[in-house]
């Protein structure tokens, strides 16, 4: 009889932790920019200088209302602090600017010479540049990173190890890249991704122990991955996220995918817009384009609450 109570204990958690993962929110503490969804144009209107902070905050106060939040949950909400890292410029973007977007598309995107696009001079430039802006913000500032969860594409990889070089260097900060992570998968070539063997060759610090496989199997020539797909791909990696005890993660990844994974978190989706419903309801549009190495900061809330009476019921039959 205990045995039957302790299973059923055992199912109502399951159930709830289950169900909870369905409900990331994003909490505005009014510290970042806050994205205007319904517009396309650039989100945050500030430089990519200030990191993602909106002027007069530092990251001192963000820690310090981050740790509020995190000690004295109200209500069985979870918080992380996630900031989301576009990569530095590309060759990939180097030729969509020369040829124009859609030769770009139609065609030139289609050469293997793309596989795995690198940065370019100025990509290499601009990691420096963000390099220097992470000591200040690390050293002076107190910003404060537990986790890198990196896209497997050399391009955020390369900005991160150029980039993120303090925290790199930190053996106590795990680097882990991660296949859900990566852009739009399919037909362009820089979207494909090196073999494992090669990435842990050139990224030693890294651990790549949970890509799919060493071979890249996911990228085809003629199909791209739809809205919907990328959708749930990107909320599984605010599933990995908090599955994991770290509070505070960088995410080096890319435009397209950072869009998908925020249009989980609840912002005001414009119905105007492409109209496209995803699961939960939420519509989906062609999303903001973020800049070379523009960091998104975002306070994300995972509410258990709002599952209590469900999981309450559940109990109560289990009881029975
Ligand atoms: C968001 O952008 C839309 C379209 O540009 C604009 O009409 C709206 O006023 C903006 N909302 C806010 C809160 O800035
Ligand atoms: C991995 O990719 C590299 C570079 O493309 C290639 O030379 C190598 O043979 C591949 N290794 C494996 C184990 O697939
Ligand atoms: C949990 O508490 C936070 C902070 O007070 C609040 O913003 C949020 O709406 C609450 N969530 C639920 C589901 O009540």
């Amino acid at each position: 009889m205990h045995l039957i109570k302790l299973l059923s204990l055992i199912t109502v958690l399951l159930v709830c932790i289950i169900n909870a993962q369905c409900n990331y929110r994003h909490a505005e503490l009014g510290l970042f920019p806050s994205v205007n969804f319904s517009s396309t144009s650039h989100p945050s209107q500030i430089p990519i200088e200030n990191n993602g902070l909106l002027d007069g905050v530092t990251w001192n106060r963000v820690n310090s209302e981050f740790e509020k939040l995190t000690n004295e949950p109200v209500n069985g909400s979870e918080y992380k602090l996630i900031l989301f890292l576009r990569h530095s410029e590309g060759w990939h973007n180097v030729a969509e600017r020369k040829y124009g977007s859609k030769y770009w598309n139609d065609v030139e995107s289609k050469k293997p010479q793309y596989l795995d696009s690198t940065l370019s001079d100025d990509g290499i430039v601009q990691a420096q540049q963000l390099q220097q802006r992470i000591i200040k913000d690390v050293t002076q500032n107190k910003l404060r990173i537990d986790l890198i969860l990196c896209s497997p594409f050399s391009r955020a990889l390369q900005t991160a190890e150029i980039g993120l070089v303090h925290l790199w260097s930190n053996h106590r900060i795990p680097k882990i890249s991660i296949e859900e992570a990566r852009e739009s998968i399919g037909v362009h070539y820089c979207d494909k991704r090196h073999n494992r063997t090669y990435l842990t060759s050139k990224f030693p610090k890294v651990d790549f122990k949970r890509l799919i496989s060493n071979e890249e199997t996911l990228w085809t020539p003629d199909v791209r991955e739809s809205d919907q797909d990328e959708f749930i791909r990107g909320r599984k990696v605010l599933d990995l996220i908090y599955n994991r005890r770290e509070k505070r993660v960088i995410v080096p990844a890319h435009g397209g995918i950072i869009n998908a994974i925020t249009a989980s978190l609840g912002y005001a989706w414009n119905e105007g817009a492409s109209g496209k419903t995803l699961p939960g309801d939420i519509k989906f549009i062609s999303g903001f384009s973020m800049m070379n190495t523009e960091i998104l900061p975002v306070i994300v809330r995972r509410d258990l609450k709002s599952f209590d009476s469900q999981c309450t019921l559940i109990f109560f039959f289990s009881c029975l």
